[in-house]
């Protein structure tokens, strides 16, 4: 008889993915190429042991009472956590896997991109040389900010924030940051500590948002965040789009009071505010941060590993509830 643990695959994964779960467990995937209503969700999770979703499937209170007994462990393919009351399953004894680590560095990549896109006006330019209208290099042509020696506020310092700050400090970037506590001096690795983000913002040429969406950061990059940005500053989000409020970024950037936003996350995807879709220095992406190859199966190995681990009755290093 087959031993190894049943789970369910409720995410729609890439197929090298899948057949990461396949080839180790009793898996079933959702092969839909959809993300499953929460009754097919509650449907096909019967009888499984571990469940495996990710920041698009919501595991509210509601779904959580209603998981079938079976189920020990929930695992998410995100780093984000969301989407799931987290409480409500550690009140049901069911133990929480994520996918920490192993995308900070993919992270961190497009968080670089997003500056550079953004300060260099990677849309209008992309849109002039398409367009057929481009006539020749002039000295006039799409000036935008320097990324180079300016100085990067993070807002987060955990492991995607450090990442972001090694590769900053490539383009000779002064970092500060703001973190709910400060950090080591060996992560800080001679960052500026500011305990508030008012005092962030009035040093960051650059803001950059890697902080997980909580009740304690939704809208915290709000209006008197914005008005206290030094000119020409450019915003970045790599994290969720929920920490920034759109109602006071997107007047900021029409008017120019922010020279140009990078955004890889927003409010309400992919149901974004139309002004994303259109302001030419916003430099957007469709929430790519951690979409690579190696680092969604990396991801998936992650999971992998936790769920035997668990059933083997060791303590997962991707346990985070
Ligand atoms: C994450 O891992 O949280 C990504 O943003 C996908 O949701």
């Amino acid at each position: 008889m087959n031993s190894a643990p049943r789970v369910f695959v409720a995410c729609d994964l890439p197929e090298s993915v899948q057949a990461l779960f396949t080839d180790r467990f009793q898996a079933r995937c959702n092969t839909l190429r959809r993300t499953l209503s929460p009754e097919e969700l509650l449907e096909a999770a019967q009888g499984a042991d571990a469940l495996v979703l990710t920041a698009t499937d919501k595991l509210d209170t509601a779904m959580v009472a209603s998981l079938p007994t079976t189920i020990k462990v929930v695992c998410t393919y995100s780093i984000g956590m969301e989407h799931m009351d987290v409480e409500a399953l550690k009140a049901r004894g069911i133990a929480v896997l994520a996918t920490p680590d192993v995308l900070s560095e993919s992270c961190a990549d497009v968080a670089m991109l997003l500056m550079l896109g953004a300060a260099r006006r990677a849309v209008e330019s992309s849109a002039l040389l398409r367009s057929g209208q481009w006539t020749g290099w002039t000295p006039h042509q799409l000036l935008g900010v320097d990324v180079w020696g300016r100085r990067l506020g993070i807002l987060g310092m955990g492991r995607i924030g450090r990442a972001i700050a090694r590769r900053a400090r490539g383009f000779d970037m002064v970092i500060h940051y703001h973190n709910r506590s400060r950090v080591a001096p060996e992560l800080e690795a001679g960052a500026v500590y500011h305990a508030d983000l008012a005092s962030l913002a009035a040093n960051s040429d650059f803001l950059c948002v890697a902080c997980p969406s909580s009740p304690a950061t939704r809208g915290l990059v709000n209006a008197d965040i914005i008005d206290r940005l030094p000119p020409n500053a450019v915003v970045c989000n790599i994290a969720r789009g929920d920490i920034i409020d759109d109602a006071a970024l997107v007047p900021a950037l029409e008017s120019g009071r922010v020279a140009a936003a990078g955004l890889d996350v927003f409010a309400g995807e992919p149901n974004i505010h139309p002004a994303y879709r259109t302001l030419p220095n916003v430099f957007g992406l469709p929430h790519i941060g951690s979409s690579t190859e190696s680092t969604r199966l990396a991801m998936g190995k992650l999971l992998c590993d936790g769920i035997e681990a668990f059933f083997a009755g060791s303590d997962p290093v991707n346990r985070v509830a």
